[in-house]
């Protein structure tokens, strides 16, 4: 069934999601503060809004796909939005999410939370997801549509979940892209090529999912048997790394920031156990 619908905010992300919107028969306006980024999605078929007034009055969906929350206000303030459902796709902390659906609230709309766990390129394909939340009978209302940019993941009423559940899963991935970067930087000071290196990389990434149900059962358990591994010797191997990095001259900070947890391991007295232990000083924030 075609739903008109509003988009605000053309970035790539905007722009794949407008696409696929159009593709899949859906009339959709757009808005975006520099006026030229929606021509692209205008020759394909979308109507260009002359404000956020005017691109908000023309439909009861509205989809946002900003920077963070922040420019929601800017967007939105002072513009009529009683009777409105605000798809919000754009990335912040699950705190501003919760102070903007009480924002909205305040002005009469509802607020759906969405964050989008693919890049532009993959948005509306079989592998693309993005989870949600919010008032569920406000989402079923408008999930036939919304599936059209990947498998919907509705994750409950609390408007913070889908925010938690996406900074969750962004603090994996910047961390673990970044331990990518500095491993292959590490190499390359040797004059060893990135290409020479990506097998041995893949299998260590491989390596890492074989990792994942253990690890995640004993953070559940709060077990931490240290007979095959324990933190002193693994806080020993950070130390390694980071002597590596600064014999090769390259930026040390990252490797440095996994030294301090395993430091803060052994001074909390968990250094027979195994490295999942540092979860307890993770968790404790200290
Ligand atoms: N790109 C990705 O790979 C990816 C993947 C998953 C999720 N996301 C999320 O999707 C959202 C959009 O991503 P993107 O890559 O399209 O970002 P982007 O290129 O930074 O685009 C952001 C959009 O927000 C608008 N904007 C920013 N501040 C504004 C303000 N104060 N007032 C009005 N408009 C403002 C920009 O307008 P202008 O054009 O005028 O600057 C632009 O349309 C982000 O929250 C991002 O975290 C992105």
């Amino acid at each position: 069934m075609s739903k008109p619908l509003t988009l605000i905010g053309l970035g790539p992300m905007g722009r794949a999601m407008v696409a696929k919107f159009l593709e899949h028969g859906h009339p959709v306006t757009v808005w975006n503060r520099t006026a030229s980024r929606a021509d692209e999605v205008v020759a394909k078929g979308a109507r260009r809004a002359d404000t956020p007034r005017d691109a908000v009055a023309a439909n009861g969906l509205i989809v946002l796909s900003l920077t963070d929350y922040a420019a929601m206000y800017d967007v939105l303030n002072g513009v009529p939005v009683a009777g409105k459902t605000i798809v919000n796709l754009s990335s912040d902390t699950p705190d501003k999410t919760l102070k903007a659906a009480a924002w909205l609230a305040e002005r009469g709309a509802e607020l759906v939370v969405g964050g989008v766990m693919v890049p532009p390129p993959v948005v509306g394909t079989e592998a693309a997801y993005v989870f949600y939340s919010g008032p569920s009978a406000v989402f079923e209302e408008h999930r036939e549509a919304l599936a059209v940019l990947g498998r919907t993941e509705y994750l409950g009423e609390d408007h913070s979940l889908a925010q938690l559940y996406y900074q969750a899963q962004l603090d994996f991935f910047l961390t673990a892209l970044s331990g990518v970067l500095h491993s292959v930087a590490l190499v390359k000071s040797a004059g060893i090529s990135g290409a020479e290196f990506l097998p041995h990389l893949r299998d260590n990434v491989g390596g890492l999912v074989e990792y994942l149900d253990m690890t995640v059962d004993a953070i559940d358990r709060g077990e931490h048997p240290g007979d095959l591994s324990n933190i002193i010797m693994m806080s020993a191997s950070a130390d390694h790394v980071v002597g590596a990095s600064e014999d090769a001259g390259v930026d040390a900070g990252l490797p440095k920031a996994v030294q301090g947890m395993y430091r803060k391991g052994l001074a909390a007295g968990f250094g027979r156990d195994n490295w999942t232990a540092l979860y307890e000083v993770i968790k404790a924030g200290r």
